[in-house]
């Protein structure tokens, strides 16, 4: 086997990391507190006011970086826990039409095509905004569903949530992670919202997860007329805790 073989036979698929000027942030600011609690002298004086270095920035440092680990624990393993987590919500067929509402570089997306066979399909939503997850691009996602086997199961759409081109009723499931939050006026989030009732099949189910907003997708979903449950994700794997609204539009 020729080196450039092997090397792409062990290339894993990678799923980038959500927000990743947060985590720099939290990483950055958590570890300047540090310093300074460490490197001032115990007592600073500000002209009249004496300020106790230590407790003012090895507290704040504790909580950033512990905050920044936890985050870094979900981009690297909690994200493939959650995504089991959503699709395990579902008792798979097989031969189901899926949407992935914001799917990113495809960790839904690969997650539920592997779960379908020759008759189902999985479609991807996506504007591929870099803030929102590093290394965003349509040809990222691609790769990945390449290298996951999945890729003739799928089709990517470079649209916008508000703006879905899909026929009513056109998917059996939809999924969405850490998508809908980022839709940041209220009546586009709304349209968001609208379209997934409206491309929902009756008697199929919407999974969105989110780390807030999550009252009111469960709230608006409820107004079409939709079934509305919600479930925390793990608090030990999700950073920021995730909640999952499960919709069922009665058939
Ligand atoms: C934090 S990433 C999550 C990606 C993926 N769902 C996951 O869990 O790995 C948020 C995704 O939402 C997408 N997004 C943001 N605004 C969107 C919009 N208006 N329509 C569709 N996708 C959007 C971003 O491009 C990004 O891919």
């Amino acid at each position: 086997m020729s080196e450039s073989v092997r090397a792409s036979a062990a290339e894993k698929p990678d799923y980038g990391i959500d927000a990743p000027a947060v985590l720099r942030n939290l990483f950055l600011i958590g570890g300047l507190c540090l310093l300074l609690g460490l490197l001032l002298p115990p007592v600073v004086h500000l002209g009249q006011v004496n300020l106790a270095a230590r407790p003012t920035f090895l507290w704040p440092a504790f909580f950033l970086l512990f905050e920044a680990c936890l985050y870094l624990l979900y981009v690297k393993f909690g994200k493939f826990r959650h995504r089991d987590f959503m699709l395990g919500m579902h008792d798979w067929r097989g031969d189901e039409q899926v949407l992935d509402v914001g799917c990113g570089r495809g960790l839904l997306l690969a997650g539920a095509a592997k779960r379908l066979n020759a008759e189902g399909h999985a479609t991807g939503l996506d504007i591929w905004s870099t803030t929102d997850l590093s290394g965003n691009a349509e040809t990222a996602t691609l790769h990945n569903l390449e290298l996951e086997g999945v890729a003739s199961r799928c089709t990517l759409v470079s649209r916008s949530a508000a703006e879905m081109p899909f026929a009513d009723a056109a998917f059996d499931v939809i999924v969405s992670n850490l998508c809908l939050h980022n839709l940041y006026d209220r009546p586009t989030r709304l349209a968001a919202l609208r379209h997934i009732a409206r491309v929902l099949r009756p008697g199929g189910v919407a999974l969105i997860s989110d780390y807030k907003l999550t009252s009111e997708y469960a709230k608006e979903f409820q107004q079409l007329g939709l079934q509305v449950q919600k479930k925390r994700g793990s608090l030990l794997t999700t950073f920021p805790p995730l909640t999952v609204v499960i919709a069922r539009k009665p058939l």
